[in-house]
């Protein structure tokens, strides 16, 4: 039967009002709470046409009030006091973009108690105390919502709870820190030192306030304890997340990763283990090698991507701006705009209910030693020969299949603050026990002709 569009069309009804707009209480007005004030106010038609009712900021807690006026005017009321933000009584939501994970939580807990709705790019809040504000907000009726929180503007949590909802995810692998990759990406292409490489990330406002939790991997930490949990249905478990960042890094290791074929990236991976050697989570933080010719080894400056691996789906790869102001206020007005579509509703009926999922069983987390990937080693030795056969030895009695091996001389000069004229076994392993590479290592410390202690680097192919 042709079905007339015509037919299809509404009758004539009564005009309804315009739904009121949706009321914002912002906490923290630095670079993130400005830029979703300016992309707020620059895309005001559009976001209020895709959230079906505008979306006003009402009232603004600020630090530093004067500077404050500089970014919002003079037309949104400005107070000093986050707890009145979190508790104000025109206020339906509230956006937490201070940062920091004490006084931080007292406000986001005085929000839900309050029944607001709370949108937050707050990783270490949410990786730390989100069991407990989860909680809150169920109990409260009301959503937490924190795509701002991991990777900047790349809509990876709606992809995990959303997109990727039909599939048991077996791993997922990310670039999740803007400043490490941006550090990285100018030391190996534009040859800069670490320190002035991390200079300009702060400059540019990638950084955290205390950007050691940056370069030591705990912000890619507290980005992948959400994610796992989303993935994997694991509880929020911080303290089990293995972190290695990437203050130890060499620049050697850069020139051999490269001479190899490889790039180095600080990588946050969570692959659930269901073989013969392990039953569980691998979940963990640390400078990783990839080929040069993946995808994810080509994303450099402050990008980020994320690629999991799902049972349904296959390979998916997300990547974008993993930091700055407007490219995280694109997740934070994301929320907000999942918000403004409840419109009284009940969170969990609208999809919007940002609390990790608790899977039965969960799988339990696995230790380090556990771990099944391949390996790069770099032993600096005497006497090249002599080096690799001991090196070869070694791994062969541990079990650790080797697949390269190669000998790096140091040229005049040296690398970084390597002796000139220092040589080095390099070698890229096979698959194999992290248990088995440790027992090898051990035996290569104690061997005569060794000079200095291995580095010991992950290889993953990503496939
Ligand atoms: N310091 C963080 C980063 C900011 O560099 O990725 C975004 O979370």
């Amino acid at each position: 039967m042709y079905l007339d569009p015509q037919s299809l069309a509404p009758s004539s009804s009564p005009a309804t009002p315009a739904p009121r707009p949706l009321r914002v209480g912002m906490i923290g007005i630095g670079t993130v709470g400005a830029g979703t004030f300016r992309v707020l106010a620059r895309n005001q038609a559009e976001i209020a046409a895709r959230a079906g009712r505008g979306i006003e900021v009402v009232v603004v807690c600020a630090r530093n009030l004067a500077r404050a006026v500089d970014v919002v005017g003079t037309g949104v009321a400005l107070t000093n006091d986050p707890l009145l933000v979190a508790t104000h009584p025109d206020v339906d939501v509230v956006v937490e973009v201070a940062g920091g994970s004490g006084p931080a939580r007292d406000w986001v807990l005085a929000a839900l108690r309050a029944g607001r709705h709370v949108v937050t790019a707050n990783k270490a809040l949410l990786a730390e105390h989100g069991t407990e504000i989860f909680a809150a907000a169920r109990q409260h009726g009301v959503v937490v919502a924190y795509e701002a929180a991991v990777a900047g503007s790349i809509p990876i949590i709606k992809a995990l709870r959303e997109g990727l909802t039909a599939n048991r995810i077996e791993w997922l692998a990310g670039i999740i820190n803007g400043t490490t990759n941006f550090i990285l990406s100018r030391m190996a292409d534009a040859g800069l030192g670490f320190a002035e490489a991390l200079a300009q990330a702060q400059a540019l406002g990638y950084a955290e306030a205390d950007p050691t939790f940056d370069i030591e991997g705990i912000d890619a930490a507290h980005k992948l304890t959400l994610l796992a949990a989303l993935a994997h249905g694991v509880p929020l478990q911080l303290h089990k997340v293995h972190v290695e960042g990437i203050t130890q890094l060499q620049a050697i290791d850069m020139v051999c990763a490269e001479r190899l074929g490889y790039r180095i990236k600080l990588l946050g991976v969570a692959r659930r283990r269901d073989d013969a050697l392990a039953q569980g989570l691998e979940l963990r933080v640390h400078p990783a090698l990839l080929p040069a010719t993946h995808l994810m080894a080509q994303v450099n400056g402050s990008m980020n991507a994320v690629m999991v691996q799902g049972d349904a789906a296959g390979s998916t790869l997300y990547c974008g701006a993993g930091a700055g102001s407007e490219q995280t206020a694109s997740a934070v007005i994301a929320d907000l705009v999942d918000v403004a579509r409840l419109a009284g509703g009940a969170p969990t009926q609208h999809g919007v209910h940002a609390q990790p999922i608790a899977a039965a069983p969960a799988p339990a987390v696995l230790p380090m030693a556990a771990t099944r990937t391949r390996y790069y080693l770099r032993v600096p030795v005497a006497d090249a020969a002599q080096g690799c056969a001991q090196v070869t030895q070694a791994l062969a009695d541990c079990g650790v299949p080797l697949q390269t091996l190669l000998q790096h001389h140091e040229g005049p000069g040296g690398v970084g603050d390597l002796r000139a004229g220092q040589r080095h076994v390099v070698v890229l392993t096979q698959v194999a026990l992290e248990a088995d590479v440790d027992r090898a290592l051990a035996r290569v410390a104690g061997a005569a002709g060794v000079h200095g202690a291995a580095v010991r680097l992950r290889v993953e192919l990503l496939a």
